[in-house]
């Protein structure tokens, strides 16, 4: 078998300039029904799936002999259609999962077309009996990337740090761009006070001292944070609106605890903004005790959703242990190299 990939091409019919490079190092596979196995493991769909299915189908195999190319194929698939198909299936279920532009995505292709892989994925096909394809495991579907605020936060190895939250405010800001700039421009505006004791759309409320007026900058929750103790440093943020100021409050207490960056980004949170006269709080973050006696006390309890997306790095200086995490809740990668 030898296969090519698909080639990509722009709206205009052109082949863009990744596609071109990416045409040039490709390396044809060529696969034999003797053992399965390509001469060069290659990222386009039609060939990995095919080496897959092979794979999968290896063990279904009855040898036979063919007179006319016995050089390139001594053996021929011969199995039944319920284990062609159930091979198919689980196949096709890993090209959704896995395959895109090799110029874009990491694909896991050694592992995919291994005969141990092969092994795990036929072990659950039944000789007398179909398999939904609800029964294989669903394929992933990443988290929408944010239309409004989002959070960075870098340390090199001297220590400098980047603590950067960006924000449009809402959702595409105010979905106006002016034709030729290609900037969606925000819709910060809402972050003033548009008259005393009118809440904004977080529930803000404020006067005159958050009153709209000419080169006048509105008040902001984002709070991009740097910590320093004597034993390290640490460095956070996250979106969310007016919640971002007590999600970072929680996140530096947690870091003045001795919290490492994946317990700053993931304990459990809550939230009061003077009006409205509410405690909000993630599942898990008051235990039924706590709960109980706030209501008791006269506090206003209200569940919500998780939220918040906190971006957070740990340095120690005694251990030179270095964390960083990603808010479990929501999108992100953080990485120590
Ligand atoms: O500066 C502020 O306080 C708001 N514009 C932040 C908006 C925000 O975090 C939206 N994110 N989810």
């Amino acid at each position: 078998i030898i296969s090519l990939p698909a080639a990509q091409v722009s709206s205009h019919g052109f082949l863009n300039g990744a596609s071109r490079a990416s045409l040039k190092a490709f390396q044809p596979a060529f696969l034999t029904s003797a053992n399965f196995r390509p001469s060069a493991a290659t990222a386009s769909s039609p060939t990995e799936l095919v080496t897959e299915f092979s794979a999968l189908a290896n063990c279904f195999c009855v040898p036979q002999p063919i007179a006319r190319s016995e050089a390139l194929t001594r053996r021929r698939l011969r199995i039944t259609a319920s284990r062609g198909i159930e091979a198919m299936r689980r196949a096709y279920r890993d090209r959704a999962e896995y395959l895109g532009d090799p110029d874009f995505v990491k694909m896991p292709i050694k592992r995919l077309i291994s005969s141990y892989y092969a092994a795990g994925l036929r072990s659950n096909i039944l000789a007398d009996r179909a398999t939904p394809s609800s029964d294989l495991a669903p394929v992933t579907i990443s988290k929408p990337e944010s239309m409004h605020t989002t959070h960075i936060s870098i340390m090199d190895k001297q220590g400098n740090e980047v603590s950067a939250t960006f924000t449009v405010n809402f959702r595409f800001g105010s979905g106006f761009v002016p034709p030729g700039t290609g900037v969606v421009l925000n819709d910060e505006m809402d972050d003033f006070v548009s008259k005393p004791g009118v809440p904004n759309g977080y529930g803000l409320v404020g006067n005159d001292a958050n009153a709209i007026a000419p080169h006048k900058r509105p008040l902001s929750s984002m709070t991009p944070t740097f910590l320093q103790t004597g034993n390290g440093q640490a460095v956070l943020g996250t979106p969310g609106g007016s919640r971002i100021i007590s999600m970072v409050l929680l996140g530096t207490l947690d870091y003045f605890n001795g919290g490492d960056a994946g317990s700053i980004v993931s304990i459990p949170r809550y939230h009061m903004q003077y009006l409205p006269d509410v405690v909000f709080y993630e599942p898990g973050a008051f235990t039924a005790d706590e709960i109980g006696g706030l209501k008791n006390m006269g506090y206003h309890l209200r569940e919500i959703h998780p939220y918040g997306n906190m971006q957070a790095i740990t340095w120690d200086y005694k251990t030179g242990k270095v964390t960083a995490a990603s808010d479990p809740r929501d999108i992100g990668k953080a990485e120590v190299r």
